[in-house]
């Protein structure tokens, strides 16, 4: 939620803003601003309500002709709104007096702190980061480690925070508590980065760190210092930058999300091959050792939107086989149902960007009750992954588009792996029973690659249902959990209501909205459940509904005649079907959303990395 990049160096510093920013819009595009620090003192600040293209368009149009000195620092911003409409006003960056800033995270106290300093008549916005900067500026007398550590321990909330001095227009000061800032010195050592996530740092530095927590961070062009409350130096751990984002970023595609779904089988292949030992699923890559997998007595998993769905598919496969109580649990609700979780709980936790708050606060609520605990994420350094007892690092690369398609099915991947290895460690499954099931994964990237060559099928369905105004989804057991996440991938970028129901629940409430020609389609992929799906397709088609059968190549229907839209997914072992519907169900959103001229990357109101509750 919000991104923040801050830059000094050599370079022209407003183009590396603004490329950072659009780099690093995913994480919200309310607004975008930034402001540029100049040798002499002087400080420029722009900033506008909408997306990074408007800024651009404005600061070009300003330094036009403008023969201007280059400044030799800056800060940008992209704000996902919270305290404070989406106007210009409370675009960051925010200045008062000496200070600007631009802020991710949220300052609970914000209006007491205003009270108590009389900061009122200085502020000209209605955000929270606001006060921070006028507190800084009031308490900035010469040094400006006091001024940061004094306000920052006044501040209740979570905060990634970048600042700058107009009186140090070359250096930058960040400082963080939760909310996620990395940085690191460029390649040429001559120049220094921060900025939220490492996506908008892959092209000029070859290692990164993360700040730690309550930690000074002081940039100067090749040079980054961190100290501690006692001004002690500390040593930043490095990660090395292995996520490439090539070309424009986007591969010739108009959208990340067509191309984050085109990966998926190479992700979803990486994820499997390097966990996997003489045809054994092996994590010791990850450092997961196998007591870890035998302990303990009931499985919670916890995580929200997709990564919530990616838990309700596994529970599905694993409950039965490993005959284990498994809750999911949506993150945001958990510590407040006051669960059963002690030690002998082992909580999953998982998490594609691994800075979902409400993730977070779930895992250390259950961590606290001496839960034993696995987390799945994807952005290595993350605050879950830190804060993990074990971590399993999906494999996906970078996911740029909001709409979550890798980063769901590379999760599925590892929950199916660990399930395996499981299955094995506690005597469920054999070796040889082991070794086929991970040989019957590996057929599922050649499976979705197959589905997305058929893309132009599953655009006529799309064609089909896009002035619909409300979509409904049914089917069973882990049929119904895959079309969870399909509805909400519709839902989130087309815009149109969709519902994914329990086919046999339909009937108790639901099945009155159906009416003529509301589009249904219904998932139907595991043998179980195969006859109960059909016979709930055929009540709604009976009340008016024009009904599209996903099914697989091995599902043989009755009367096939009966039905005019039967789209056949590639067959794979029943567990498996998830993956070619997923890649079904997002095409089918992608183009609705294509073809209705929205913005497939950036549908309203959301952002792909939530750090608030
Ligand atoms: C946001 C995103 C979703 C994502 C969810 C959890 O709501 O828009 O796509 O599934 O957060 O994110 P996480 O990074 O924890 O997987």
């Amino acid at each position: 939620m919000c991104g923040i990049i801050g830059y000094t160096g050599h370079r022209n510093v407003q183009e590396v803003i603004l490329k950072a920013l659009e780099t690093l819009e995913y994480r919200g595009y309310d607004s975008a601003g930034m402001a540029l620090a100049y040798a002499d003192g002087a400080l420029e600040v722009a900033k506008r309500a909408g997306k990074v293209a408007k800024l651009r368009a404005m600061c070009e149009k300003q330094s036009a002709g403008s023969g201007k000195k280059a400044a030799v620092s800056g800060i940008g911003h992209t704000r996902w709104a919270t305290h404070g409409g989406v106007t210009d006003e409370n675009a960051h960056p925010h200045t008062c007096g000496r200070v600007t800033l631009v802020h991710n995270g949220i300052i609970e106290n914000y209006q007491e702190l205003t009270a108590k300093y009389g900061l009122g008549e200085k502020l000209v916005s209605q955000t929270d980061t606001e006060v921070v900067a006028a507190l800084l500026d009031h308490f900035y007398e010469k040094d400006a480690k006091t001024a940061i550590r004094e306000v920052a321990r006044l501040l209740k909330g979570t905060f990634a925070l970048g600042i700058l001095f107009a009186d140090q227009p070359e250096k930058l000061y960040a400082i963080r508590n939760v909310s996620p800032i990395i940085a690191g010195v460029g390649k040429d050592g001559r120049e220094a980065f921060l900025a939220s996530d490492v996506t908008a740092l892959s092209e000029y530095v070859a290692e990164y760190f993360v700040v730690p927590e309550d930690t000074l961070t002081i940039l100067e062009a090749g040079k980054i210092t961190l100290l501690d409350n006692e001004n002690q130096r500390v040593e930043p751990d490095f990660l090395q930058v292995d996520w490439k984002l090539g070309g424009n970023g986007k591969n010739g595609y108009e959208f990340f999300m067509e191309k984050e779904i085109a990966e998926q089988p190479e992700v979803i292949r990486e994820t499997i091959s390097c966990r996997c030992k003489d045809g054994m699923p092996d994590l010791s890559i990850d450092n997961i050792p196998d007591w870890l997998l035998s302990k303990y007595e009931r499985i919670t998993i916890i995580g929200c939107g997709t990564a919530m769905h990616a838990g309700l598919v596994a529970k599905q496969f694993m409950q039965p086989l490993l005959q284990l109580p498994v809750t999911v649990e949506v993150a945001s609700e958990f510590i407040y149902e006051e669960p059963v979780v002690d030690d002998k709980t082992f909580v999953i936790a998982i998490s594609q960007s691994g800075e979902t708050i409400d993730t977070l606060e779930a895992l250390r609520y259950a961590r606290r009750r001496g839960a034993g605990n696995l987390s799945i994420v994807n952005v290595k350094g993350s605050t879950i992954a830190r804060e993990s007892e074990y971590v399993l690092y999906t494999n996906a690369g970078p996911e740029i588009a909001v709409a979550s398609t890798k980063a769901y099915t590379t999760q599925l991947t590892a929950l199916y792996m660990i399930i395996c290895r499981m299955a094995y460690v506690r005597g469920v499954y054999t070796a040889k029973q082991a070794k086929e099931f991970v040989s019957a994964l590996l057929q599922v990237p050649a499976c979705v690659e197959k589905v997305i060559a058929d893309k132009e099928s599953l655009r006529r369905i799309s064609h089909e249902i896009m002035d619909a105004s409300d979509v409904f989804m049914i089917g069973r057991g882990l049929d119904y959990t895959a079309l969870l996440e399909g509805s909400l991938k519709l839902k989130e970028i087309s815009y149109i209501h969709s519902e994914a129901y329990a086919s046999g629940e339909l009937k108790h409430g639901t099945i009155a909205l159906i009416t003529q020609k509301t589009p249904v389609i219904t998932l139907v992929t595991q043998t179980k459940v195969v006859s109960k799906e059909l016979s709930n397709a055929i009540e709604v088609k009976a009340r008016g509904a024009k009904v599209y059968v996903l099914t697989s190549e091995k599902v043989e229907l009755e009367e096939p005649g009966q039905w005019e839209n039967v789209y056949r997914l590639p067959a794979l072992r029943d567990e498996f079907m998830v993956f070619p519907a997923a890649a079904a169900l997002q095409l089918i959103a992608f183009y609705v959303s294509r073809d209705k001229g929205l913005d497939v990357d950036k549908p309203r109101n959301l952002a792909k990395v939530v750090t608030v509750e």
